[in-house]
Order: C-alpha cells, then sequence, then structure tokens
C-alpha cells in the first residue's frame, strides 16, 4: 500500500489543498477571523482546506479516521488507520502574509507513524517520507547535515499561550544563542522539523505542540536519519507537548540544554 503511487495521491490532496490556501492568500478580512484560544486563530481557510483533504484523503483510504486540527472527518477515534492533519500550519503566519505555512499530513497505523507528508505552499516543495523508505524532497533523497553544535542553526517556537515554563525556556535560549551559529522561529512546526530533514536546520524543539504539528515533520526527520525525542530523551513526542529534533550530534547537544534547564 505504501509506495510511490500512495505518496503521490496524498501529494495530489495536498496540492488541491494548498491551492485553496494560496488563493485567499491576502484576502482573509478581519471578521473572518476567529479566535479559538489565547494567540491561536483560525478563519475558513483553515476549514476548507481541511474539508478538502478530508474528502481527498477518504477517497484515498476509505475506512481511515481523522485526527484533524479543525475537528473535520467526523468522530475523532483512534482507528487502526488514523490520518493525523494540520490542514494549515501557520496560521498565524497566513493571516498576517508572511510567506511561510504548510500543509501537514500523516498516516498512523496501529497507533505507529508510517507516512509523513509536509507541502510548504509558497516554495511549492513536497517533504514525504514512508516508514523505512527514506525521506524526499519532491521525490529527491534528503539528509541532514551534521556540523558541529558551533556551526549548527537551530529553530525553534517561542511560547505564546502556555507560559508555564517560559522561564525555563528562555533559559535555554540564552545558551543555544551563546553556543550556536543562530536561532530562528520560523512559525510553523511542519516547516521547521521538514528543513531539519533537509539540512537546512540542524535542529529544533518546541513545547505546547499538538500532533498535527509534528506527526508527519517527525518521521521525515526520522527517515532522513536524524533524531526525534521528547525534551526528556523520551519517545513521548507525538502527544507529549515537547519535541526536540535534530542530527544525532546536535540533537544530543540539545537535549543536554533542555534536561538542564527543564529537568529529566
Ligand atoms: C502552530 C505553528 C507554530 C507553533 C505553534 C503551532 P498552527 O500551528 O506550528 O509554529 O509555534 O505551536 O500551533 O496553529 O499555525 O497550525
Ligand atoms: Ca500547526
Ligand atoms: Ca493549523
Amino acid at each position: 500500500m505504501l509506495n510511490d503511487y500512495f505518496a503521490e495521491s496524498v501529494k495530489h490532496v495536498a496540492v488541491k489543498a494548498a491551492e485553496f490556501i494560496e488563493e485567499n492568500f491576502g484576502a482573509v478580512r478581519q471578521s473572518d477571523i476567529v479566535t479559538k484560544d489565547l494567540n491561536s486563530l483560525v478563519s475558513y481557510v483553515d476549514v476548507g482546506a481541511e474539508k478538502i483533504i478530508i474528502e481527498g484523503l477518504s477517497k484515498i483510504l476509505p475506512d481511515s479516521t481523522f485526527l484533524a486540527e479543525e475537528g473535520g472527518g467526523g468522530e475523532q477515534t483512534e482507528g487502526d488507520v488514523r490520518w493525523i492533519v494540520d490542514p494549515l500550519d501557520g496560521t498565524t503566519n497566513f493571516l498576517h502574509q508572511i510567506p511561510v505555512f504548510a500543509v501537514s499530513i500523516a498516516l498512523q497505523v496501529k497507533g505507529e507513524i508510517v507516512f509523513g507528508l509536509v507541502y510548504e505552499v509558497n516554495r511549492k516543495e513536497c517533504f514525504h517520507a514512508i516508514k523505512g523508505k527514506g525521506a524526499f524532497l519532491n521525490n529527491e533523497p534528503i539528509k541532514p547535515k551534521e556540523p558541529e553544535l558551533s556551526d549548527a542553526m537551530i529553530a525553534t517556537g517561542f511560547p505564546y499561550y502556555d507560559f508555564s515554563k517560559a522561564e525555563e525556556y528562555l533559559r535555554v535560549i540564552n545558551d543555544i544563542m551563546r553556543s550556536t551559529r543562530g536561532l530562528r522561529r520560523m512559525g510553523a512546526a511542519a516547516v521547521d522539523l521538514a528543513y531539519v530533514a533537509c539540512g537546512r536546520f540542524d535542529g529544533f524543539f518546541e513545547y505546547s505542540l499538538s500532533p498535527w504539528d509534528v506527526a508527519a515533520g517527525a518521521l521525515i526527520v526520522q527517515e532522513a536519519g536524524s533524531v526525534v525525542t521528547d525534551f526528556k530523551g523520551g519517545d513521548d513526542w507525538l502527544f507529549g507537548e515537547s519535541i526536540v529534533a535534530g542530527s544525532p550530534q546536535i540533537h544530543q547537544g540539545l537535549l543536554q540544554l533542555l534536561i538542564k534547564h527543564f529537568g529529566s
């Protein structure tokens, strides 16, 4: 089932959603924006893109279930075959007309992520991975660079609604600023992870993420040959709300700093 044809079919769905997103770039009015939670915005574009994706994926695997950010796809139960979907990762960027946002689609079978696709809308870049078969950017194999920590470019996401660990986070940032080449906040976790997979970034960490932010990107990182854990070095990155990713040496360096400040 998980072959190039399958990947192309999912990409086709992602591209349809991306076209809808692109058509609406700059067109969303203030009155179309709903605040779901502190600094968590949504518009008809997220909802419309999710509808396109769910309709498309349901045709590929008719008996599958969905865990989708905007709640489409019926009851969000954990079936044996479940899609995990973020129809628009980087909503705040999109609404501010900052061109970094993506469609993120993962497939989970019996609890394991077996397929991931991140389609970055503006550069029309399609990152995908099939479990055990490597990671690709526009169908070309990708792998991370493996620099020293001092030459590494690190991505993160700033806390914006859950400030319970903001002090610890700022201490980590302080250490990273001093020990790496630089730090970026792109505003789309799926893109951060895809960029780690292909070596544009060397590492990424963030807390308070949701499964749809990381499911696809994390598999792409792993299949490219890098490492993904939670902030304690464990496997609870999908639902555990903390993730650190990077090529082995960078991951280790970031993890040590995270454990130093967040605890083990
Ligand atoms: C957000 C982005 C952002 C991250 C947030 C996510 P959304 O997703 O990935 O980079 O910092 O935590 O919620 O809301 O734009 O889909
Ligand atoms: Ca997201
Ligand atoms: Ca989203």
